[in-house]
């Protein structure tokens, strides 16, 4: 893997650390037979992944001026959202793994019971932070949020996509995968440039260059992941590889092939760089992400 940038490095490490110390904040575990399904919640959310979406959203927001705990409250609701989608994926209805983040999957460690109360109760999360007067004074600037990120995580967006790839069946061309992978993967990372979009109060007709930027990520992010899941290590993902294959997911792998598959990642890459065009140095930083989301190892 190329080495990752110092200032991408420092950033990714910051909000890591910003995310967990609010996570440990947000869910304090209360004295009562509740516990168990904050320390679920506890467990999903803290200490886990890369943060892309915080990032994501913070690194928008400072091409606004946002300030930073405006945008990291934006970054956790939508991590809420992404950590419950994935204690769902896991689940044996879906895709059956044990493995994630290098621990056992929440069911695993819990019970499916449990692990769905624990996604229940992250997707409310997301919404109860966005709604509270600290993200925005401007009550308008929150209803936004809150219906945006409702629409990326619906059935028109992430869990329509998950419900795509559950009824895939190998047929799949390549713009029913791209559909597909929109939805499941897309509709989040958009948000968080849409979030810094309306969080900066940026007019809808001059958010376009910001959602070329995210839709072409938001693909080259999944077909990184799909790469991940043919080639990766599991001392680095954190989870089972070769799932993908074996379950006959359609992704554009099993339709092109790794080398082109790889290929159509970098386009689409250069592709989001591209959008930026517009931006000075103050979108490095969104630069390096893009140029992250498919060099990664995990
Ligand atoms: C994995 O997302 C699932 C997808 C939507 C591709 P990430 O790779 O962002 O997961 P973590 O949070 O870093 O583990
Ligand atoms: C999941 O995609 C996307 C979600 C919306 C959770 P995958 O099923 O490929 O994600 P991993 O590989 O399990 O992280
Ligand atoms: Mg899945
Ligand atoms: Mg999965
Ligand atoms: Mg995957």
């Amino acid at each position: 893997m190329a080495p990752v940038p110092v200032r991408l490095r420092e950033a990714l490490g910051e909000i890591a650390a910003d995310v967990d110390a609010a996570f440990d904040a947000l869910l304090p575990v209360p004295p009562d037979t509740r516990s168990r399904l904050y320390e679920a919640m506890r467990y999903a959310a803290i200490g886990g992944g890369k943060r892309m979406r915080p990032l994501l959203t913070v690194a928008g927001c400072g091409l606004f001026g946002v300030d930073r705990d405006r945008a990291l409250r934006a970054g956790l609701a939508v991590e809420c959202i992404h950590a419950y989608s994935l204690i769902h994926d896991d689940l044996p209805c879906m895709d059956d793994d044990d493995l994630r983040h290098g621990k056992p999957t929440l069911h695993r460690a819990f019970d499916e019971a449990t692990a769905v109360l624990a996604g229940d109760s992250l997707h409310a999360l997301a919404f109860e932070i966005l709604a509270e007067e600290a993200t925005h004074e401007d009550p308008f600037v929150r209803a936004e949020l809150i219906a945006e990120l409702a629409r990326a995580s619906g059935p028109a967006g992430m869990a329509g996509g998950q419900m795509m790839d559950l009824m895939a069946d190998g047929a799949g061309d390549i713009a029913s995968v791209t559909r597909l992978q929109q939805l499941k993967t897309g509709a989040l990372i958009g948000w968080c440039l849409d979030a810094a979009a309306i969080l900066g109060k940026v007019p809808s007709d001059r958010r376009a260059s910001l959602r070329g930027y995210a839709r072409d990520l938001g693909l080259a992010f999944q077909i990184a992941d799909d790469l991940l899941d043919a080639e990766g290590e599991e001392e680095r993902t954190g989870k089972r590889v070769g799932k993908d294959e074996a379950a006959g997911k359609d992704t554009f792998l099993s339709l092109l092939g790794t080398d082109r598959a790889r290929q159509q990642a970098q386009m689409l890459v250069d592709q989001a760089i591209a959008h930026l065009h517009g931006f000075g140095a103050e979108a490095d930083l969104l630069r390096d992400i893009a140029r992250f989301a498919v060099a990664r190892d995990h």
